[in-house]
């Protein structure tokens, strides 16, 4: 097949043997099989990138339905990928909803690896592939499950709400789920079901000090914090609003506390998105990864994206070609331990049962901040 590319040979897909990556070639077949994907894209995917990104989406998009697979893709995902190859796409509750309910009987993962255990722990019978086995969280690196065991024996009277982005073992020993989506919805809900005014939340310390100044529970919580939504400071905020004036500023309650109240609005990426469109504002500054404005911008052409953002090293681990090659060869499967994921289940399926939003809730940014100690242990 030297200097000819398969769809010129007419080999079916499904008998062709797949090539390295960087064999693929962006020829007349693949462009016409493409082009409508560009248009889309064309605001945030230069002329030049296309060739090359072309022929590994047109490629993906043939492997899926070889495979069976259905792609779900984070907010965070570079444009190509998110737009171009993913079947669902959102925040990180949203995707939690669909891995249980997914017809497949494969899902990629187009995320970070709490994302894919998820998955597989809310679908343990289909095959679960990450292209990235390192792709990480610095948030679910920040406890472990021995942690949570003695954060319970510490504290038996208190129930422990585990943000997802946490390792399989830490929702284990957890009590109930969260994501930034329903984080104050859950807080509340643990809080009357356990009779109780205080509750346990863990790992992220800027997510539990952004809940609590919404509700009259009181929090405790753990060291952690997100590498790229720590970062951000409330002199970052003026000096956009003094750059910016128009603009909306719109964070994600991973920020710090002093953060928030300085935006406009804040809420899960979720919730970010749907406030762009709802809102239609001349002019947006997103407070999160970078891919988000991108992503954010292709539905909301009229509005003036600017962009401090920061990468997060682990999301950008997912590439066109990983996700290609794990298709391709069926590989980087997650597999988690049955009676870890037993239990698991259980934190994640108290959360799903909770009753589901219309639209995933903001946070009041003008909430005074209330103290959240750390959990002693
Ligand atoms: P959400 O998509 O749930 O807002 O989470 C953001 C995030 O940092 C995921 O890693
Ligand atoms: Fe983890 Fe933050 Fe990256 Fe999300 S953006 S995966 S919370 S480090």
């Amino acid at each position: 097949m030297d200097g000819m590319s398969w769809t010129e040979t007419g080999t079916d897909a499904s008998e062709r043997i797949w090539p390295e990556a960087s064999a693929l070639v962006y020829d007349d077949a693949v462009k016409a099989r493409t082009d409508h994907l560009y248009a889309r894209v064309k605001d945030v995917v230069t002329p030049m990138e296309w060739p090359a990104f072309a022929p590994l989406i047109d490629a993906i998009n043939q492997l899926k339905v070889l495979r069976g697979a259905t792609i779900l893709a984070h907010n965070y995902m570079t444009p190509e990928i998110f737009n171009c190859v993913g079947d669902i796409t959102g925040d990180s509750l949203k995707l939690a909803q669909v891995a249980a309910e997914a017809e497949e009987d494969v899902i990629l993962q187009a995320g970070v690896h709490f994302m894919a255990e998820t998955a597989k722990i809310l679908s343990p019978n289909k095959t679960v592939l990450i292209p990235d086995m390192e792709a990480g969280c610095s948030l679910a690196s920040s406890i472990t499950g021995a942690d949570v065991q003695a954060i319970k024996s510490a504290y038996p009277d208190y129930p422990i709400v585990t943000y997802v982005n946490t390792s399989a073992e830490v929702k284990a020993y957890s009590d109930i789920c969260c994501t930034s989506s329903n984080a104050v919805q859950v807080v509340e809900a643990v809080a009357k079901q356990w009779n109780t005014d205080t509750v346990i939340m863990i790992p992220d310390q800027y997510l539990a000090k952004n809940v609590a100044a919404q509700t009259g529970i009181k929090i405790l919580t753990w060291q952690g914090e997100c590498e790229v939504h720590e970062q951000f400071t409330p002199e970052d905020i003026q000096d956009l609003r003094d750059a910016h004036p128009d603009a909306v500023i719109i964070t994600h309650p991973e920020c710090p506390p002093e953060v928030m109240a300085a935006a406009d609005f804040a809420g899960s990426t979720g919730a970010m998105a749907n406030y762009v469109k709802e809102k239609s504002p001349n002019k947006a500054i997103l407070i999160t990864e970078c891919s988000m404005s991108d992503n954010v911008s292709v539905e909301n052409p009229g509005v003036q994206f600017i962009k401090p953002c920061n990468l997060c090293p682990h999301m950008k681990r997912i590439s066109l070609t990983n996700i290609y090659e794990a298709l391709r060869d069926m590989k980087h499967e997650v597999e988690v331990d049955p009676l870890i994921a037993e239990k698991a289940k259980a934190s994640l399926q108290a959360m799903l049962d909770l009753p589901k939003a219309d639209n995933p809730p903001s946070f009041d940014t003008g909430k005074a901040a209330v103290a959240v100690p750390y959990v002693t242990i």
